[in-house]
């Protein structure tokens, strides 16, 4: 899967990419993340790519010309299954959405900036709008490095335990059962019984029970959906 990325902050996404899972995706050659500094396609020397509103109002706004040349010039050699904007206004992201996301062959990701981009680079590239959550960042980059994390882990291949991606909270609609390690005693709290049992359908029957009552507890709202 390939991954592009328009930013204007492209060091803010140096690190994400770069470590553990991703760094590994990458290079197994499942994953190729590319981000493309917006400034290559300025309207002049000084590196400008927003301006003033119309209509007037705080915040600037990302202009059409450098978008559109930027995502022109990276159609040209690369077809796209989605090209997406991350915004606060844009469909909450979810494990659905990562799942979805993670069966396409070449992802554009616009990272927005300030006010946010001109309307008409929406409408006539645009095809996905996601938000990360209902609050503001000062920048689509950290929303990107989370849509992108969440994708690639669920690459087939990129876990070493493929299985575990499926047992993950939220697939299924449910939270994760919890888990525990050595020692069996820490601080005078034992390790339920059960997981010493060696019984494995007993074990998985526990998790199974563990997960929904920790949904029912936690997020009622995922299991009724
Ligand atoms: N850009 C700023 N805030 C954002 C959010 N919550 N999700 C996605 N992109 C954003």
């Amino acid at each position: 899967m390939q991954i592009d990325i328009i930013t204007v902050a492209p060091e803010l996404l140096d690190s994400p990419f770069s470590h553990s899972i991703m760094k590994r995706a990458q290079d197994k050659g499942l994953l190729s993340v590319r981000c493309h500094n917006l400034r290559e396609w300025a309207i002049n020397k000084h590196g400008q790519v927003d301006d003033y509103q119309y209509g007037g109002g705080a915040g600037m706004v990302m202009m059409s010309e450098p978008l559109s040349n930027a995502i022109e010039h990276l159609q040209q050699t690369t077809t796209y299954d989605d090209i997406i904007y991350m915004t606060p206004d844009g469909e909450t992201f979810n494990q659905g959405m990562a799942n979805y996301l993670s069966m396409k062959g070449n992802l554009l990701i616009i990272c927005g900036h300030y006010k946010g981009i001109d309307q008409r680079i929406r409408d006539l590239y645009v095809t996905k709008e996601i938000s990360i959550g209902d609050y503001v960042l000062s920048g689509g980059e950290l929303a990107a490095a989370v849509v992108v994390d969440a994708i690639g882990r669920l690459i087939p291949g990129v876990l070493n335990d493929e299985t575990s991606a499926l047992l993950d909270s939220f697939q299924d609609n449910l939270l994760a059962p919890p888990v525990y390690t050595r020692p069996a005693e820490f601080k005078g709290l034992k390790i339920p019984d059960i997981l010493l049992s060696g019984d494995p359908v007993k074990i998985e029957d526990w998790r199974s029970e563990q997960s929904l009552q920790r949904t029912k507890e936690r997020r009622p709202d995922i299991l009724r959906d």
